[in-house]
């Protein structure tokens, strides 16, 4: 009875019993010594990047592949996927897919499934940063923030669960500074990434030791995120300040590749990271 209450507390732990390399036995896991790996598994990791079409979503895809994962690319813009997906070459899909349409990422998931064998890595990236002053006039840029920052990726999460559980998987949600501080005109962006931080705790403790949760939380990085800021005058703002960002998609996905690499008894559950210059 509450099994899964138990799981993430230590005090009331059920652990299972360790194997003989220490380990805990799971159903079997995806590296190290004396397991069982799948075929997919030895062809090399799959990773699920969501918002795969542009910033550090396309630069995650970049870094990873480049560590011998599979990667799927997941965005709207297929034009965008297809031609990275031609870039990477082998073990590169695109899979157009809308985080707010569970449809499609059912489809996307079958998908996965049935091309690459299943999923060992979810990336849940896809995001937009709709700053400005609070006011009514905002209010369909609320609710779409909510929509794709985090409910998107709390529904492509209870759609690859299963593949991420089978043998011990990463689930990475890219959260921000703002999941920790929340500024002037950022109240509703904060407000998802806030919910990021606190889902991930939670689902952190509820995976472990199955599934290792990260959260990444950049500072400002030279994407083309503030692009989509319906508010003039707060977009002229952001894009100047992103236009002299020296930090790079490239950077942020070298930290991700980093963090998935760790060895299974080891999981960094939280990265923090600005540019050198920036204060808030
Ligand atoms: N750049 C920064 O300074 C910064 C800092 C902290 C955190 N972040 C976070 O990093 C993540 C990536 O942002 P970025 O900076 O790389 O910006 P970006 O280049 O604008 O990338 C955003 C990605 O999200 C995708 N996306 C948006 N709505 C979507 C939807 N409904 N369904 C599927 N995909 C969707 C976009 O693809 P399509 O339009 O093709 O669908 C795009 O690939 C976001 O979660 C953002 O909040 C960025």
């Amino acid at each position: 009875m509450l099994q899964w209450l138990r799981r993430g507390d230590p005090g009331l732990s059920d652990r299972r019993a360790p194997t003989a390399t220490g380990r805990p036995a799971t159903r079997r896991h995806r590296e190290g010594t004396g397991t069982t790996m799948s075929q997919h598994q030895q062809q090399g990791r799959v990773a699920v990047i969501t918002g795969a079409s542009s910033g550090i979503g396309a630069a995650t895809a970049r870094s990873l592949h480049a560590a011998g994962y599979r990667v799927a690319l997941l965005a709207r813009r297929t034009d965008r996927i297809e031609a990275l997906a031609d870039e990477l070459g082998r073990g590169a899909i695109a899979v157009p897919a809308d985080v707010t349409d569970r449809e499609a990422l059912l489809a996307a998931a079958d998908r996965v499934r049935r091309e690459f064998g299943g999923t060992d890595v979810l990336v849940n990236n896809a995001g937009v940063m709709l700053l400005g002053p609070f006011s009514a006039e905002q209010r369909d840029d609320y609710r779409r923030m909510i929509e794709v920052n985090l409910l998107g990726a709390i529904t492509a999460t209870e759609v690859f669960l299963d593949q991420l559980k089978d043998g011990g998987g990463d689930l990475v949600n890219i959260s921000s500074v703002a999941g920790r501080v929340a500024n002037v005109g950022s109240g509703v962006y904060a407000a998802t990434k806030f919910g990021l931080n606190g889902w991930s705790e939670s689902l952190r403790k509820e995976l472990l030791p199955d599934v290792r949760v990260t959260v990444i939380e950049p500072g400002v990085v030279a994407t083309e995120l503030p692009t989509h800021i319906t508010h003039a005058a707060t977009r002229q703002g952001a894009q100047q300040l992103y236009g002299v960002a020296e930090v790079t998609a490239q950077d942020v996905a070298e930290v991700i590749t980093f963090v998935l690499q760790r060895p299974r008894h080891l999981a960094i559950h939280e990265v923090l990271l600005r540019p050198a210059a920036q204060a808030a």
